[in-house]
């Protein structure tokens, strides 16, 4: 029986997890490291830790499980898109990563519209100049670090490092070179046209494959860091969100995904390239040839929670550790003793500014309609559902698009909250269900590996073979009226304040 790993470098750490040929997790680990914020609305990652955590993810995974290296045929790669990792012509590391939550490059994205133009940018990118994506981490660095963009040899994204660690390869994949905002989307290539206007050499980029193809084998180096048998494949592998919708199931028109994690994304399947002329969503090639995903982004979803939780909730955390039970699964049940809707208390969950729809770095988070009768459940209930109404807009805009949902899979820790996936059911209206396995990305990078070596003939088919709906919650109608009417008003709320949240950063100054 042949195994496979799949290696997410996420964010806060990296997830290591060997798999069987039906996606059964044999074992997997767990290895977390640090984020640096040297100023406000600045992240930064070392590279190095990444490469550690894999080395011990992977020793870890072979001598917990005791399937000896011969019978792991592939790897799959998976990691937080968009970060920069600039290597020189000796292959060292010149600076730390620049990662997807850096805010730093607000000029630059100024700068990249103003080059190709606001409506070219959309037609080859399908997306926006955002200050999460590479290409303007790179001409940040090329304007503010003149030096060490001149000893650049090549660019790679934070699962590509790792990827040439391992194989000593250079190489990409469509999915998470999407969010480089180099790529033509619609050709799945480098485009020449942004390339030329940015003045960024080809060289530096790796060579671009599709997500399930071979790009290298580990080599002798890094066989003896990880215990691995050299020669084993390494595929292209995808970007966080497209590898977390693979472990998901989401291969067919009509199928979206929700996942809750520090942020939160709606993701759909399309067949076909169709852009948001408005750029409020993202548009990137998705990791099955020939079809592509679109993605409206939820900035703080769970850090939402996670924020009231660590600032207001001591008595819940010291309730749930004497009980024994998780504070999540506390405050859900807090939470849902709160009637829907609040009795009129709405949360906007813009805590790190906005994505979809608003695309704005300085929306700020709001309760609205406080009044002495609210008590803390419903301010717990409120921030659920003022995730879910983003998550609806995020919805709203992929149907105005001519993208339908039939059923929707939640995942992510806020997928396990079963409140918060009837919010959810309710807002969109439409059935909300759970898959058996809640390996995510991991799990989409390994099937991906499962296809690379040709144990499953395509990603459709491993999916339909590995993955299936465990649970299922329809809508409740009188909610859906009531949330409905609800959302008109948390939509009216950010256009009244927008105006104020200028305002405010003019004060505050909060990006320097
Ligand atoms: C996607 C995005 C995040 C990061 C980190 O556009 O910014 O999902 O990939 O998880």
């Amino acid at each position: 029986m042949p195994y496979v790993l799949g290696i997410d470098i996420g964010t806060s750490g990296t997830k290591t997890a060997l798999f069987d040929e039906n996606g059964k997790t044999i074992s997997s680990s767990l290895n977390e490291y640090k984020l640096y914020q040297p100023r406000i609305g600045w992240a930064e990652q070392d590279p190095q830790d990444w490469w550690k955590a894999v080395i011990l993810g992977i020793r870890t995974v072979l001598s917990e499980s005791g399937i000896i290296p011969e019978k792991i045929k592939a790897i799959g790669l998976s990691g937080q898109m968009h970060g920069l990792v600039m290597l020189d012509k000796q292959l060292r590391i010149l600076r730390p990563s620049i990662i997807w939550c850096d805010q730093r490059t607000n000029e630059e994205c100024i700068d990249i519209t103003e080059i190709v133009g606001k409506q070219r940018l959309i037609e080859i990118t399908a997306n926006p100049a955002l200050t999460g994506f590479t290409a303007s981490k790179i001409i940040w660095v090329k304007k503010h670090e003149p030096e060490i963009y001149e000893k650049a040899y090549k660019i790679l994204l934070p699962k590509d490092y790792i990827r040439f660690m391992l194989t000593g390869e250079f190489a990409t994949e469509v999915s998470d070179a999407s969010g480089m905002q180099l790529l033509d989307i619609a050709k799945r290539n480098w485009s020449s046209e942004m390339l030329s206007k940015l003045q960024i050499d080809v060289n530096l980029l790796g060579k671009v494959y599709e997500s399930q193809e071979i790009t290298g084998k580990i080599n002798k180096y890094a066989a003896e860091l990880t215990g691995l048998k050299e020669d084993t494949l390494v595929v292209g592998g995808a970007g966080d969100q497209a590898a977390g919708a693979i472990g998901n199931g989401i291969v067919k028109s009509g199928m979206v995904s929700s996942t809750i994690g520090t942020s939160r994304v709606v993701f759909a399947y399309t067949d076909k390239a169709v852009i948001d002329r408005k750029g409020r969503v993202h548009t990137f090639c998705y990791a099955i040839p020939n079809t592509w995903h679109v993605m409206g982004v939820t900035q703080s979803a769970g850090l939402s929670l996670k924020w009231f939780r660590d600032n207001f909730c001591n008595y819940e955390k010291e309730s749930a550790n004497l009980i024994g039970t998780d504070i999540y699964e506390f405050l859900n049940k807090e939470a849902s003793m709160s009637k829907p809707g609040c009795e009129g208390l709405i949360y906007l969950p813009y805590l790190m500014g906005e994505r979809t729809p608003h695309l704005d770095p300085l929306a700020r988070g709001v309760f609205f309609g406080l009044t002495s009768r609210h008590k803390k459940n419903d301010m717990l209930r409120a921030i659920m559902e003022g995730v879910g109404y983003s998550l609806k807009d995020c919805m709203d805009v992929i149907n105005e698009m001519g993208i339908n949902s039939n059923q929707v899979r939640a995942s992510g820790g806020g997928g396990k909250s079963h409140l918060w996936r009837q919010i959810q059911a309710d807002m969109f209206n439409t059935e909300v269900t759970t898959v058996n396995s809640n390996e995510g990305p991991s799990l989409g990078a390994a099937i991906l590996a499962l296809v690379g070596i040709g144990q499953y003939s395509s990603v459709r088919e491993a999916c339909d073979n590995i993955i299936y709906n465990i649970s299922s919650q329809k809508p409740i109608y009188d909610n859906s009226i009531l949330y409905n009417r609800y959302h008109s008003i948390y939509k009216g709320i950010y256009k009244c304040l927008k105006p104020q949240f200028n305002n405010i950063s003019n004060i505050s100054n909060f990006l320097n």
